[in-house]
């Protein structure tokens, strides 16, 4: 299997678990527990149809939404995801220039393997940076100055990982941050060797916006488990929630509100946008889904709070339920992870191109020609 035969999302998966080292693919595609929450993530938007209208002139469509202050050419976020020059050697780099090519948002994470600084210097393109809330706050601090520094467009505090979800995939597998070759993992490197010499040749792993303060991740390896359940404060809530919003000063964002009680806390903070998440399914399994959890969200706080609909999407159709359904727009992990793992730079642009003609496509054939003209009406649920 090669790039050319990638299709959809899905081809990538394929691709990358060819690639990769299974502890690293093991890393990206696996959940918590059961990964009934991962899955259903997913088939939640087949449990809901589209109703097309026909003859609506649909020559010239617009794809483009205002998403917390900044235009997006789709509506769809490439989420902050962890550790990418893991899963290949161009890690974040790869990511942030394919975005800025589709005019789109991205994030990276506090776990990223590049610095804030860079990656503001690097690309035009709107960007978040993903905030780890940890007990040392020095580094907390320092994260919040470096992104003010770097002009980051938004933070988006992830509050759904206040310990880690029990991923036994990594539990058997024993992946580490930096990856640790053992005796019983490396052979699942050595049947990779095109990734293993990218990793131990191209540049060193680094997490250089922790590095300064911690050397867990980098120096020491430890699994992500270990790294949430020791470094991050598990003390936190609204009140600290609030103090980072106004030390941030800028946009400000919740990823991984599931209720709308806290959907309404987060109006009440001042909050510009919330991603309604389950972090992929990789926390709490039995958490209902984004998707299925997105109506009722909408229904008390849609226009007081910008929200995004994070997880399980795979199809530009599932973009274009959930922005009927009342989402500002959609977001996603994995659907350029993949991608990113299966050919780097070229692989992420081939999945945002294959996902833009998917939702141009979707568009036409739904006859709508602008993005708020998605609404419940285009919806039935079965
Ligand atoms: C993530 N996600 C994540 N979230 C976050 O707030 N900080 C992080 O460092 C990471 N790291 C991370 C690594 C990997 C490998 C995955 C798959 C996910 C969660 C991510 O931002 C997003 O919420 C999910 O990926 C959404 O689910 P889908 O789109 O992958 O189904
Ligand atoms: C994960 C992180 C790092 O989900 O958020 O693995």
């Amino acid at each position: 299997m090669r790039l050319k035969d990638c299709h959809n999302i899905d081809d990538f998966r394929m691709l990358a678990k060819q690639r990769l080292p299974w502890p690293v693919f093991d890393y990206i595609d696996g959940a918590a527990d059961d990964e009934l929450t991962k899955a259903r993530n997913t088939s939640a938007y087949a449990d809901c149809d589209l109703i097309p209208n026909v003859l609506a002139g649909v020559a010239d469509i617009d794809t483009s939404v205002t998403i917390l202050g900044r235009k997006s050419a789709l509506p769809l976020i490439l989420s902050p995801t962890a550790l990418q020059r893991v899963f290949h050697w161009q890690g974040e780099r790869a990511v942030a220039r394919a975005a800025e090519k589709f005019g789109l948002w991205f994030g990276i994470s506090s776990l990223a393997t590049v610095s804030i600084e860079e990656v503001g210097a690097m690309v035009s393109t709107p960007k978040m940076f993903q905030f780890y809330y940890h007990k040392d706050r020095g580094l907390n601090r320092s994260m919040i100055e470096r992104c003010q520094a770097a002009k980051f467009d938004a933070i988006a505090l992830t509050v759904d990982t206040i310990v880690s979800g029990k991923r036994e995939r990594c539990a058997r597998s024993g992946f580490t941050s930096p990856p640790r070759f053992t005796l019983s993992s490396a052979l699942s490197y050595a049947i990779k060797p095109r990734w293993a010499l990218d990793y131990v040749f191209r540049e060193k792993f680094a997490l250089p916006n922790l590095d300064t303060h911690v050397r867990e991740g980098t120096g020491e390896a430890v699994s992500i488990a270990g790294y949430f359940n020791t470094m991050l404060d598990q003390s936190l809530d609204w009140t600290m929630a609030r103090q980072l919003r106004e030390d941030w000063g800028g946009t400000f964002c919740l990823k991984g509100v599931m209720s709308v009680a806290d959907a309404k806390r987060a109006v009440e903070i001042g909050a510009d946008a919330i991603m309604i998440s389950n972090h992929g399914g990789r926390q709490l399994d039995g958490s209902r889904a984004p998707f299925d959890q997105l109506p009722e969200i909408v229904d008390a706080v849609g226009g007081q709070i910008e929200i995004i609909c994070d997880g399980g999407v795979r199809r530009g159709s599932h973009v274009l339920k959930a922005l009927a359904a009342g989402a500002n727009c959609a977001s996603g992990g994995r659907l350029y992870l993949y991608a990113l793992a299966a050919a780097g730079q070229q692989g992420v642009e081939r999945a945002i191109s294959l996902l833009k003609d998917e939702i141009e496509r979707g568009m036409k054939l739904a006859g709508v020609k602008s993005v708020a003209e998605l609404n419940r009406e285009r919806l039935r649920w079965r």
